[in-house]
């Protein structure tokens, strides 16, 4: 776990295998597919092993195979992997295919407003809030006119960049030289927190907005623009949707429940139809803390709302009690919801929508895409006259894949944020014969009524997960990233790894128990794209060579092994972008060592093909990757360089990595890598 404050201890189950930033929160027993389907049990007790068993089920089922027979026929990109693919690395670097070039953009602490701050580690939580935050992740380029991916400038444009979390030791001049893991705050020795260093982590979170201009030498800059914006972990924000005003989310801030502070841990993105960006709030759960002696309700338990002694980075802890701060100590204060924060928590785990192109709006969390650790959104094509529908994954162990579909069709004229208040969201169940369904979230549907526990809607999105948990979702190796493949339609996702999965947990959609290399899932949806009901393959296993499988049944090698899919995104030609996250705690160690430091592939969907474009510098992960129009430019993040930095290694100032500014006088940062071909080709061609 790299993410704990010092004052944390580690929960007593962790091990080399254990490859999680979150406690499980999933204890419900809706059914695990080992359990009720015999034949599958019958097979497993045939074929020991989690690849035979995986593969058996990858190539046994008929309807599977007519399932990628159509989507051969349907295909109709032409996605070629015309780049030579390059070696794992353990090197502190970008490496790139020969014949293409990486150079950084906007790292962490890059001034893009106010009044522009140049970065120091001295920098003011105020300074911090006029730079690039922290941690970038899902990401999106959008053309100062036009829209991706069919139109638009292809030198000029908003770079909107979401902020994960922060590191404190990297962070603060007063953390310099002392013992401090990952993750681990400065504390004062009263115990309280310096005000102004709880002000920058909050300023490090959120989402950056900048103009960047390619330059005449072809290289990309931030240039000044009154666009140019961050949204942190104070910005206010609208509740929009079933949520609002209800009594689940009324709080001292906000007594009649329509308004919260900040976004926290926003992970992946998405872009809508109409062209704004969305912010995912994934790991937010343990920036609250709860002190109360009684049981959590289950809105803060089915989350892992922590009950140690503080947050995650202790913001409550603040020594100027200001309230934008104790807030995140949501034990019961006072004698209703409306005079302290008990309700806090209610108020995260949403998508949040923003304009990039208005500074000035007011950020809104569309509660009706329901509340968990959000990864991404991907939504498919819109259909004039039709729903607007997307997914989302909830990226934790065991836990489950939803999809929205619109109650309004979608017009082009005057498609809004509205379109995400009012609609059906719905759970997977992913069946052993590959056929599929949508289990719909409604209130009043499925069970999900006053006798089960359920009051109304708002209650229903609130408690999420506990509603998938009641109406039989399947239960998933850590959803990630969603893409579509604008060829076919075929949603493709990645689940990234899950080493707590038993044997008897063992299902057809998730087939390896102690699975530490994750796979990508892939479905088309039976009918339009609104329907109940899909079909489902396994597009490949990752792992080693000897732990492997590809469409062609054959396994990963020296061009192509990975593990820990995450980020996933199809460009315009329906090439497949595969970026990996191997858990810092774990990265380049035992059985992860081959797979080098963290890395992005490319993949051809309709062969299986897969060859690596990309490896970062040590102890990060590669996320987010978007291109521009033209497929000329390709950015991506690197995150959480020099992450795997001892407590002690840190105070001795033996730092294992000085990307990207190759400074020794400097710690490393999170960046934007932005790649061009040097003949001024298509990225991937
Ligand atoms: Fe923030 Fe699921 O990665
Ligand atoms: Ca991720
Ligand atoms: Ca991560
Ligand atoms: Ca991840």
């Amino acid at each position: 776990m790299s993410n704990e404050p010092k004052h944390r201890q580690s929960p007593p189950h962790k091990n080399n295998w254990d490859i999680d930033d979150e406690p499980i929160c999933n204890h419900s027993h809706n059914p695990d597919f080992g359990r009720i389907l015999s034949t599958r049990l019958q097979r497993r007790q045939v074929m020991r092993g989690g690849l035979a068993t995986a593969v058996a089920v990858m190539f046994s089922r008929p309807h599977v195979a007519s399932f990628l027979a159509d989507s051969a026929s349907a295909a109709t990109g032409n996605p070629k992997l015309g780049f030579n693919p390059i070696p794992v690395s353990e090197a502190d670097t970008i490496v790139v295919p020969e014949g293409y070039t990486a150079r950084t953009l906007i790292p962490w602490g890059e001034p893009i407003t106010g009044n522009y701050p140049a970065y120091k580690v001295e920098n003011t939580g105020a300074e911090q809030g006029m730079q690039v935050g922290s941690h970038h992740d899902g990401m999106h380029f959008f053309p100062i006119e036009g829209r991706l991916p069919y139109e638009g400038s292809s030198n000029d444009g908003l770079l909107v960049v979401n902020h994960e979390y922060i590191e404190p030791r990297y962070m603060h001049k007063a953390a310099v030289g002392s013992a401090l893991n990952a993750g681990t705050v400065p504390m004062k020795p009263d115990g309280k927190r310096e005000a102004d260093q709880v002000l920058k982590e909050i300023n490090g979170h959120g989402v950056t907005i900048t103009r960047i201009r390619q330059q005449a030498n072809g290289t990309w800059a931030v240039a000044r623009d009154a666009r140019n914006r961050r949204v942190t972990a104070g910005t206010p924000m609208e509740l929009s949707g079933p949520v609002r005003g209800s009594d689940l989310v009324k709080t001292k801030y906000s007594p009649d429940g329509t308004r919260t502070r900040g976004t926290i841990n926003n992970c992946a993105h998405g872009v809508t139809p109409w062209n704004t960006y969305l912010t995912c709030e994934e790991n937010w759960a343990r920036y609250f803390r709860n002190g109360d002696s009684a049981e959590l309700p289950r809105e803060h338990s089915r989350y892992g709302v922590s009950t140690d002694d503080t947050s995650r980075y202790a913001w409550e802890l603040a020594d100027n009690g200001a309230d934008e701060y104790i807030r995140f100590d949501v034990s019961s204060k006072a004698a209703s919801a409306t005079q302290d924060y008990r309700n806090e928590p209610n108020t995260f785990g949403w998508v949040v929508e923003i304009d990039p192109f208005s500074p000035n709006s007011t950020p809104v969390k569309r509660t009706a895409l329901g509340r968990f650790a959000h990864e991404g959104v991907v939504f498919h094509t819109p259909v004039e006259g039709q729903p607007v529908v997307c997914y989302s994954g909830d990226d934790a162990r065991f836990e489950y894949i939803y999809k929205y579909v619109s109650a309004q069709p979608y017009r082009q004229a005057s498609a809004s944020g509205s379109l995400l208040d009012n609609g059906t969201l719905y759970v997977a169940k992913f069946n052993e014969d590959g056929s599929g369904e949508w289990l719909a979230l409604k209130f009043g549907e499925n069970g999900l009524t006053p006798a089960n526990g359920f009051r109304d809607q708002g209650d229903v999105l609130v408690n999420t997960r506990t509603a998938a948990d009641f109406v039989g979702a399947t239960k998933m190796d850590r959803p990630e990233w969603g893409a579509i493949d604008p060829s076919t339609g075929q949603v493709y996702f990645t689940l990234t790894n899950n080493t707590r999965r038993e044997d008897a947990q063992v299902d057809a959609a998730n087939p390896r128990a102690k699975n530490a290399w994750g796979h990508i899932i892939r479905w088309q949806e039976a009918g339009n794209k609104a329907a109940t009901a899909f079909n489902w393959d396994l597009f490949v296993l990752a792992g080693p060579e000897d732990d492997s499988r590809k469409l062609s049944g054959q396994s990963l090698n020296d061009e192509s092994i990975f593990c820990c899919p995450d980020g996933l995104w199809f460009d315009a030609d329906s090439r497949l972008w595969i970026q990996t996250d191997i858990s810092e705690s774990v990265m380049n160690q035992g059985d992860f060592k081959p797979f080098g430091n963290n890395q992005m592939l490319a993949a051809d969907p309709r062969s299986g093909q897969i060859r690596r474009f990309l490896t970062g510098p040590i102890g990060q992960e590669i996320t987010g990757v978007v291109t521009t129009p033209d497929q000329r430019t390709m950015f991506i993040n690197v995150q959480h360089p020099g992450a795997t930095v001892t407590e002690d290694e840190f105070a001795a100032g033996q730092i294992n990595s000085r990307w990207p500014d190759k400074n020794p006088a400097m710690y490393p940062r999170s960046a934007t890598v932005v790649i061009t071909k040097n003949d001024g080709g298509m990225i991937g061609t």
